[in-house]
């Protein structure tokens, strides 16, 4: 094992061999592996695909939010495949069923409401909508999934009840794949100065007891516990899953560029470009239409012409 006696550039040049003897040309002879790195928000990020193919590095519009300039990184292990971590943030209704309606976790009562859901593809990845009822007001939800590994969501603590347009999102979550069944999730939560730090996040682990996760389990044991690398074929995917089977199809779909040596979605090559994203809540005035049914169709139809408004006029409200 050479390494502990190497001194290595930051361009993976070796620059000497201290046990060597001194006329060894072994440094002259041999290259460590080396990725450029760049510091962003705290954070770092390695390009480590081929070098002629590197992209601008990718800055989106949540980067900077208005009065939003203290971060808060959180950082989970994920025993298990990558996608089966990832494909969970197009699946809407699992917010309600794992982690609103019996334990809250910071999620505001309106985040109960089951509501309708829709998925559209956006230049970048894909979003969901989910709309519920709050009174006469309609609560308008979308969250960003950017291929192949990102994820942004506004808060969730939204209430539903004051109209109000769109208010952008400010938790980003990366998602870094280990190998075929680890993977560790990175989160980065923007906050107002002045702003309390953001509590623990519940069930992002497993380190608690087996029975109380059975009993009260989070994401990570939803997740997890599909084994190692879940079996797509033992799957019987329902019609909330519509999402997930989008954001697979967007997964492949970007293999298959790699392949054909295009570019998947969402790589930039204009220098200095800032990334458009589209996750946001937003309240709307619609009173409800008289049947359960037609109320249905009305809150579909909200959530595609406020996608469609925030398509033609994205915006960089913040909430206050
Ligand atoms: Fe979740």
């Amino acid at each position: 094992m050479l390494l502990p006696r190497l001194a290595v550039g930051v361009d993976g040049a070796i620059l000497d061999t201290p046990g060597e003897p001194p006329e060894s040309t072994l440094k002259n002879r041999l290259c460590h592996g080396a990725y450029p790195v760049r510091e962003h928000q705290g954070l770092v990020f390695a390009y480590m695909g081929p070098p002629d193919r590197m992209p601008e590095f990718p800055i989106y519009d949540t980067s900077n939010l208005p009065g939003y300039d203290r971060y808060h990184v959180t950082k989970h292990h994920w025993p298990c495949n990558w996608l089966q971590v990832k494909d969970n943030c197009m699946d809407p209704s699992h917010t309600a069923f794992l982690h609103a309606i019996e334990m809250g976790h910071g999620f505001s009562e309106a985040h109960k409401e089951l509501g309708t859901l829709d998925w559209v593809e956006t230049p970048v990845g894909m979003i969901y909508i989910h709309c519920r009822r709050v009174g006469d007001n309609v609560f308008v939800r979308m969250t960003d999934y950017i291929s192949p590994t990102l994820h942004q969501i506004a808060t969730n603590a939204e209430e539903g009840n004051r109209e109000h347009g769109f208010y952008r999102a400010t938790n980003t979550f990366w998602l870094v794949p280990i190998d075929d069944t680890n993977c560790v999730t990175i989160v980065l939560r923007r906050q107002r100065e002045g702003a309390s730090p953001p509590g623990p996040s519940f069930g992002q682990d497993g380190d608690r007891p087996y029975e109380e996760r059975q009993r009260s389990p989070g994401d990570w044991d939803a997740q997890v516990t599909q084994r190692p690398i879940a079996v797509h074929a033992m799957e019987r995917l329902g019609t909330t899953d519509r999402g997930v089977i989008m954001l697979r199809g967007l997964v492949r779909d970007g293999i298959r560029a790699v392949q054909e040596g295009r570019d998947p979605k969402g790589v930039v090559r204009t220098p200095g470009e800032i990334i458009t994203t589209y996750a946001n809540n937003s309240v709307w005035r619609v009173p409800p239409a008289p049947t359960l049914e037609e109320d249905r169709a009305l809150l579909l139809e909200s959530g595609r012409r406020a996608f469609e408004q925030y398509m033609a006029s994205p915006s960089l409200e913040t909430a206050p």
